[in-house]
């Protein structure tokens, strides 16, 4: 299976330009399933509610509207982030789409520094999704930190955790590798890259995209150039948990002894 990410430099608040800049990387690709940043169409640096109310918009906006069309013309599902207005309330949000329209949607958990003032953490749970054939986990950037949250796809038979996200502390890449490991799971994560400054505040974005393995190779991984990378995986591979004869890393779990 032919997957990958985009990994690029969005502008704040210039959806147009952002959704075009997306179209422009993804001229020819061939690939069945591609991971686009958090927030992707929006950029991250909101400086208030008011602004975040504005460039936010329902999980079948306009936004989903242009990825679809895509995943319809290169006949590859998209997973991307978006600012999600549902019933007033702001969640910081990912989509799935398929070309045969929306798969899924998981709004992140675990909000990260000043998101907390403006997003309602998510209330979708960890949900796997089935697209091809093959099983699908969605987390957003923060969401790595709490080995629980890929533990609870990974158990509910997830392959692929697709991870768009908009880092700015450097540990995420490498802990992927223990991710994947430790859940024998793929995982693509699509961080942004450059630097957004707003009215004082500067966040700078770690780039360093990635694809790894459920044995813990990077598969590949860019710095802070936009991109598109493609890998070809074989997502079974993801289905077999042993470590080695004696130890399947998921039934050799003991529930009974943690958190008591
Ligand atoms: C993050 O969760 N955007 C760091």
């Amino acid at each position: 299976m032919k997957v990958g990410f985009v990994q690029f430099d969005p502008f704040f608040g210039e959806k147009e330009k952002n959704l075009a800049t997306v179209e422009n990387l993804l001229k020819g690709i061939d690939a069945e399933l591609i991971v686009l940043p958090e927030l992707f169409n929006t950029g991250y640096t909101f400086l208030n509610k008011a602004e975040l109310t504005d460039l936010s918009e329902p999980a079948t906006g306009s936004s989903y509207d242009f990825i679809l069309k895509l995943a319809r013309q290169y006949k590859c599902a998209f997973a991307y982030g978006f600012a999600e207005k549902d019933n007033d309330i702001l969640y910081d949000s990912m989509a799935l789409v398929s070309p045969d329209g929306l798969v899924g949607v998981y709004r992140k958990i675990h909000l990260f520094f000043e998101e907390k003032k403006f997003f309602q953490p998510g209330d979708t749970g960890f949900h796997v999704f089935e697209y091809k054939n093959i099983k699908l986990g969605m987390l957003i950037c923060f969401d790595w930190i709490y080995p629980e949250a890929m533990r609870t796809l990974a158990v509910k038979g997830a392959q692929i955790i697709l991870h768009p996200a908009n880092l700015v502390t450097p540990y995420c890449p490498d802990a992927m590798i223990t991710r994947a490991l430790e859940n024998r799971v793929f995982i693509i994560l699509a961080n942004r890259c450059g630097e957004e400054k707003r009215n004082g505040k500067t966040n700078k974005f770690i780039g360093q995209s990635e694809v790894v393995s459920p044995q813990g190779e990077i598969l590949v991984r860019v710095e802070q150039q936009e991109c598109i990378k493609i890998v070809d995986i074989d997502p079974a591979l993801a289905l077999d948990k042993k470590f080695n004869e004696y130890n399947d890393l998921l039934v050799d779990r003991r529930e009974d002894l943690y958190f008591k």
